[in-house]
């Protein structure tokens, strides 16, 4: 596929990751977000991200040089008026992402496509904010974007065809495996995952294990990329309780109320990685590491 203007909305830590896809995979990025000061961490964060791969050999220099160069930010929606494709990965607000879409509508083109990246949210929903809801597709990125292959492609009950389709093509193109679902809470990762993850808090709550141990664990035994600590001091708590609770609230099953750890955790500002405290502790001011 030829390369593409692509918006990512939100410079938190999905943004930055899916900028970082983005970037690597040839396309022109604008990273967008209305706080200056989280713009200027994702980006440093995608920099490191490719610094970082330069270093272990995975990119040479010039490529490394290229990607960074391939990225751009922004604070102004004006900005986005020649995007292909937007991908929206800012707060997980129904109205904010309805507001933002309805926005875009008087910017960009008519075949823009409008990717959104909620966790909880209702894609019929977000679409429902623009007066194009045939061309908003759902994609959820699993966390960290630029390490994990798999993306969840989940249709509106307005999304067209051709919309679907563009996506998937789109998301090839990327590198990454679409799995299709439905437009339902959590999708199907979140499904098990949420509650998986609360079950690791509550065996590091009830002394099972530490940290270490629980997260040395899940590495040798279930063969995953990283422990459910690391995991989740990327995801950050923040973004864990609210999600486990907005699922929780949907589901009614209880295996998704987050542990009283999580709160605890939150109220004292240990979120993870963005707050450079969580399980672990962090000296670099990124937002994943590579
Ligand atoms: N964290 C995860 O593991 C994860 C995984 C998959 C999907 N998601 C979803 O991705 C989305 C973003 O999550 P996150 O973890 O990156 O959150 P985050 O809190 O790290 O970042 C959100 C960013 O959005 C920005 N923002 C707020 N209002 C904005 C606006 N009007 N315009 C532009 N930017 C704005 C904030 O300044 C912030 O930088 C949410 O919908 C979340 O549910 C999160």
């Amino acid at each position: 596929m030829e390369n593409r203007t692509v918006a990512v909305l939100g410079a938190g830590t999905m943004g930055a990751g899916i900028a970082t896809v983005m970037a690597r995979a040839g396309h022109h990025v604008i990273l967008f977000d209305v706080s200056e000061d989280n713009l200027r961490r994702g980006i440093d964060t995608v920099h490191g991200f490719f610094d970082v791969s330069v270093q272990k050999g995975k990119l040479t220099d010039e490529q490394g040089r290229v990607a960074k160069s391939a990225l751009h930010g922004s604070t102004s929606l004006a900005d986005l008026a020649h995007c292909d494709v937007v991908v929206e990965a800012v707060y997980e607000d129904l109205r904010l992402k309805k507001d933002i879409f309805a926005q875009l509508d008087d910017i960009v083109s008519e075949s823009t496509l409008f990717h959104t990246n909620t966790s909880t949210l209702s894609v019929t929903g977000i679409a429902s904010g623009s007066r194009r809801p045939e061309r908003v597709v759902g994609t959820h990125y699993c966390n960290p974007a630029p390490l994990m292959k798999l993306v969840e492609v989940a249709d509106g009950r307005h999304t067209a065809t051709w919309a679907h389709d563009a996506t998937i093509r789109f998301l090839a193109s990327l590198g990454k495996t679409s799995v299709v679902t439905k437009d339902r809470p959590g999708f199907i990762v979140n499904r098990f995952l949420i509650p998986w993850e609360n079950s690791c808090i509550r065996a590091l709550e009830a002394g099972l294990g530490t940290r270490d141990s629980i997260d040395a664990a899940v590495l040798g035994a279930l063969g995953h990329p990283m422990g459910p600590f690391r995991l989740l001091d990327i995801v950050g708590m923040d973004i864990h309780q609210q999600v486990a609770t907005r699922l929780y609230e949907q589901l009614r099953d209880p295996r998704f109320f987050p542990p009283p750890m999580v709160e605890r955790m939150v109220a004292a500002g240990d979120l993870g990685r963005k707050t450079g405290r969580g399980f672990y502790e962090y000296d670099d001011n990124r937002l994943f590491g590579s």
